[in-house]
C-alpha cells in the first residue's frame, strides 16, 4: 500500500517526474508509480481511481501532456485529492496540457501545478502538505524543508552580492 499514487500518461513523461520521486523520498512518503492513459487505457485508469481509496491511497498525482485528460478522468472516479502536472509537450510547450488539466468543470476539481519538471516537485510537495494535515511529524519536516530552502536562497544572495561588489 502506498500513500501517493504517481500516474503518468506515457512512459515518455517519466523523466519529468524525477523531482516528484526525489521529493517524496526526502519526506519518507511511500508511492506507487504507474503508466495509464485517459485515452489509450481508459478502463484501467477509471478502475485505478475507483479502487484507490479502499487500497489506502491518500493523494493521486497525474502527469499528462497534449489533450491532458488523465487527472480529470481520475478525479471523476474518486473523492481523493487529485493533483495534475501538465507536461510541457510539443508543439505548444505545455499550454495545451495546462488548459486541459486546469480547466475542470465545476464539481470535479484538479489541483494543477507548474508545467513540466518543476511541476513534479510541486505536486509532491502539495501531496505532502495535504497528508501533513493529519500528520504532525510531516508538518515538522515541511517546516524544516522551508527553512532550509530559505537559508539556501539567502546564501546564494550573499554569494551573488560578493561577486558583484
Ligand atoms: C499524453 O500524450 C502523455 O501523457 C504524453 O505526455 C503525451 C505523448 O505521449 P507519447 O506519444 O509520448 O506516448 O497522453
Amino acid at each position: 500500500m502506498a500513500d501517493v499514487a504517481v500516474i503518468m500518461g506515457s512512459k515518455s513523461d517519466l523523466a519529468s517526474l524525477e523531482g516528484a520521486f526525489k521529493t517524496l523520498e526526502v519526506f519518507g512518503v511511500s508511492r506507487e508509480v504507474r503508466v495509464m492513459s485517459a485515452h489509450r487505457t481508459p478502463e484501467a485508469a477509471a478502475d485505478f481511481a475507483r479502487s484507490a481509496e479502499e487500497r489506502g491511497v491518500k493523494v493521486i498525482i497525474c502527469a499528462a501532456g497534449m489533450a491532458a485528460h488523465l487527472a480529470g478522468v481520475m478525479a471523476a472516479h474518486t473523492i481523493l485529492p487529485v493533483i495534475g502536472i501538465p507536461m510541457a509537450s510539443a508543439p505548444f510547450n505545455g499550454l495545451d496540457s495546462l488548459l486541459a488539466t486546469v480547466q475542470m468543470p465545476p464539481g470535479i476539481p484538479v489541483a494543477t501545478v507548474t508545467c513540466g519538471t518543476s511541476g513534479g516537485k510541486n505536486a509532491a510537495l502539495l501531496a505532502v502538505e495535504i497528508m501533513a494535515l493529519a500528520d504532525p511529524a510531516l508538518r515538522e519536516k515541511l517546516r524544516a524543508f522551508r527553512a532550509e530552502q530559505t537559508a539556501k536562497v539567502s546564501a546564494d544572495d550573499a554569494a551573488v552580492q560578493a561577486q558583484f561588489s
